[in-house]
């Protein structure tokens, strides 16, 4: 069993942060949202995986996976010269690929549950011995759904009676269920065949919806699993913010760092060695990167902040603070997503205003 993660597109949904960096390399919890989906795989037992990369961006990407020894896995790096879909990746890693079956990741989803069971449910159907009397098709693919309240949004499943899967539709008007795909496939070598032959759909991506609808038309067995435990596509903000609650909230205490006698650590926090926490209070859960200082100040409950961050006389909570940024001053910031080399601060001058240098793409909300 082979790995292919997708990395690619523009990440449009989380301008202007995606202006100058890769959405998959956006930070949960502190570390990379790809880095999960590789350790899952890795946990799965899965050796040898392929990631489909952009050129704007897949450089970065590179620098920060390397050469996968990290993750006790190896990598091979796809090009995708343009966001053509998810079945066009498919297409373009057929010869890493070869005839080996796979699980595809799309890389900016995360899940709760581990790859393993879902992995090794499809390998038992797969490799299931005939048994007399009873059919035995082995199933070209399967998919995992999950119950979502915005259909629409969505590639959606539609169930029959005896638990088959009867249509795939990709963001539909008038959704056949509310059971979503979620980004996580397992097919065998028939893939290929499959996205061989659709024709790419109005936003002119070839869809892998689309792909396994052919499985499902051609014949083949699409089983599928709903899911347990949450799953999000962090493609936006407010699904990021709500994806690094979850994961913060399964964070151990380790405080590393150098909190001052002044200061308080309240519950789960982690204070990386080279942090510095000065007359403040940090209340989680929480993440605090090496090299950040923390000073006269209050870090609440599920934030993020990356390393070499700068807090000054400032209250913030359910944030990402990307690496290198500074609030100073600021009495409240919440639920906010900050890139990196930004900096927030209360001035003095007059007359008393807002001043800002925003990119392209940005969001601010005032008080
Ligand atoms: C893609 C798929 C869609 C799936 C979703 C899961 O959507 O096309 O079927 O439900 O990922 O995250 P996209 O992110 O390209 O809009």
């Amino acid at each position: 069993m082979k790995g292919l993660i997708l990395s690619g597109g523009a990440g449009t949904r989380l301008r202007p942060i995606t202006h100058t960096s890769a959405k998959q390399l956006v930070p949960i919890a502190n570390k990379p949202i790809l880095f999960y989906g590789i350790e899952d795989m890795a946990a799965a037992g899965i050796r040898e995986i392929g990631i489909i990369i952009a050129p704007a961006t897949g450089d970065e990407i590179r620098e920060h996976v390397g050469d996968g020894s990290q993750f006790g896995v190896s990598i091979t790096w796809i090009v995708q010269d343009e966001p053509l879909g998810l079945a066009h990746c498919v297409l373009i890693a057929r010869d890493f690929l070869g005839d080996d079956d796979f699980v595809m990741y799309l890389g900016d989803n995360m899940l709760e549950q581990g790859l393993t069971e879902f992995v090794e449910e499809f390998e038992n159907a797969r490799n299931a011995e005939p048994q007399l009397g009873v059919d035995h098709v082995a199933p070209a693919a399967q998919i995992l759904l999950a119950k979502v309240e915005n259909p629409t949004a969505f590639g959606v499943a539609e169930i029959g009676p005896a638990g088959e899967v009867v249509q795939l539709v990709e963001k539909p008007e008038v959704p056949p269920s509310d059971l979503a795909l979620v980004g996580v496939y397992l097919f065998d070598p028939t893939i290929h065949e499959a996205v061989a032959s659709i024709e790419p759909s109005l936003r002119g991506e070839l869809e892998i919806t689309d792909a396994i609808q052919w499985l499902v038309t051609n014949g083949h067995r699409v089983n599928h699993e709903v899911l347990v435990g949450w799953w999000i596509d962090t493609g936006k903000k407010d699904p990021l913010l709500e994806c690094n609650r979850l994961v913060l909230d399964t964070l151990k205490r380790d405080v590393a760092g150098e909190v001052d006698d002044n200061s308080s650590i309240d519950g789960r926090v982690v204070i990386e060695a080279g942090a510095k926490i000065v007359n403040s209070t940090v209340r989680g859960p929480a993440i605090i990167g090496a090299g950040t200082v923390i000073e006269d100040s209050y870090v609440g409950p599920y934030s993020s902040i990356a390393v070499d961050c700068r807090i000054t006389h400032s209250e913030i909570d359910n944030s990402v603070l990307l690496r290198r940024s500074s609030v100073t001053d600021i009495p409240r910031l919440t639920d906010s997503l900050v890139g990196r080399d930004t900096e927030i601060t209360k001035g003095d001058a007059r007359p008393r205003a807002t001043r800002v240098m925003l990119g392209d793409h940005c969001h601010l909300e005032i008080e």
